[in-house]
């Protein structure tokens, strides 16, 4: 079947999915990102929903074997911001009419972490409530496993969102780059608890890995419809020195040119095959190349995430090398991309939660379903 034939299907199988993904000609390139588009603007609009992310610390229990910020990382300097610095931040974002934001850190499970979370949710809800804001800022976590109780506690502060990525779909490749203490199926549980709690489930691969496949990826696109996800935030693997897989850098930096292209096919195939789902155009991308979020939004990804956490510590937040704008200022990263969501022809949400299209037709459905 050529690519014509596959992007007018309604249902794809796993070939039709790794075909889109093995597109390399750019004639082919081309039909495949208008067709993202076209689905795209369908399913979602043309706007852009901007999400300010506060990377608060990078303290970590976990050793993951990819990442900057590994609990065995000596070098890390680690940090914790105070909660009025969060909570100026996540002000200064409402002022801005970003209407959401995103809380990230390094995994903690103790107490005190989970009951500042819990009181930083809780007041950035009602500091930032107004008539602009109704509901005030939407808030998404991004903070690790946790427990149900857990979970629940940071819904009812006001949480509506949560990220936690699979980082691999395939249970081999997951185990290859994480330590015996993480759990593939564990992983998936607390997908499925997440949903169960109320939250719109946001999660995504890493794209470059030692190791994956096309059919890996075609298979991550599986995974995420099985799971029903609402939200995916994907990127190239980039490699840090300072962990076990800085064995990998050469090969990662030499295939970095054919990694960037998969990322950006993988947020193309996404769209075509999820259709309504949110989809981010994640900092990595731009580590990459200095367009990357750009061309991934062009690709059919809808939401961005500017960097807000404050320049003191942002170097301190690593979680690979390369990491751009790690010098600018909040107020430097919004003109910016300002500038380059409208010289795409898209247009920005401005103070509107840009809650998941797939999270309100599933709960549609549900409804639908209980009343048949
Ligand atoms: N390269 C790319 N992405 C990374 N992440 C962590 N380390 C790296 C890396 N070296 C991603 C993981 C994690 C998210 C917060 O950052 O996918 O879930």
């Amino acid at each position: 079947m050529s690519i014509d034939e596959i992007i007018q299907k309604e249902n794809f199988s796993k070939e039709d999915i790794i075909k889109i993904l093995s597109v390399r000609k750019s004639s082919e390139l081309d039909k495949i990102k208008k067709a993202a588009q076209k689905k795209l603007f369908e399913n979602c609009g043309a706007k852009v929903y901007y999400r300010g992310l506060i990377e608060f610390s990078n303290t970590c229990i976990r050793d993951c074997n990819y990442c900057g910020i590994r609990k065995s990382n000596n070098s890390v300097k680690r940090f914790f911001l105070d909660k009025e610095n969060v909570i100026d931040a996540a002000k200064w974002c409402a002022d801005q009419g970003y209407g959401s934001i995103v809380l990230q850190s390094g995994e903690r499970q103790d107490s005190s972490f989970i009951d500042y979370i819990e009181e930083v949710v809780c007041q950035i809800k009602k500091i930032t409530t107004s008539d602009t804001l109704p509901r005030g800022l939407g808030i998404t976590l991004c903070v690790g496993q946790q427990t149900k109780e857990v979970y629940e506690r940071f819904y009812a502060a006001g949480a509506h969102r949560y990220l936690l990525r699979i980082e691999a779909s395939n249970k081999e490749l997951f185990s290859s780059i994480h330590p015996p203490d993480q759990n593939f199926s564990e992983r998936v549980d607390n997908l499925c608890m997440l949903k169960d709690v109320g939250f719109q489930v946001g999660t995504g691969v890493m794209i470059g890995l030692p190791g994956q496949t096309v059919e890996h990826l075609a298979e991550d696109i599986l995974f995420f419809k099985e799971h029903d996800i609402d939200m995916i935030g994907m990127g190239p693997f980039i490699v840090h020195s300072k962990t076990p897989m800085s064995v990998y850098e050469e090969d990662n930096k030499k295939g970095s040119e054919a990694i960037f292209q998969q990322s950006l096919l993988m947020i193309a195939a996404s769209r075509i095959v999820l259709g309504d789902v949110n989809i981010a155009a994640t900092t990595a991308l731009q580590a990459l190349k200095d367009d990357g979020r750009e061309q991934g939004l062009d690709f059919g990804a809808n939401v961005i995430m500017p960097q807000l956490t404050p320049v003191e510590v942002r170097k301190d937040y690593l979680l690979y090398e390369n990491k751009p704008c790690v010098d600018e200022n909040k107020e430097q990263c919004r003109y910016c991309l300002e500038r380059r969501i409208l010289s795409l022809g898209r247009e920005i949400g401005v103070n509107a939660w840009g809650d998941s299209q797939h999270h309100k037709n599933r709960l549609k459905n549900s409804v639908s379903a209980d009343n048949a």
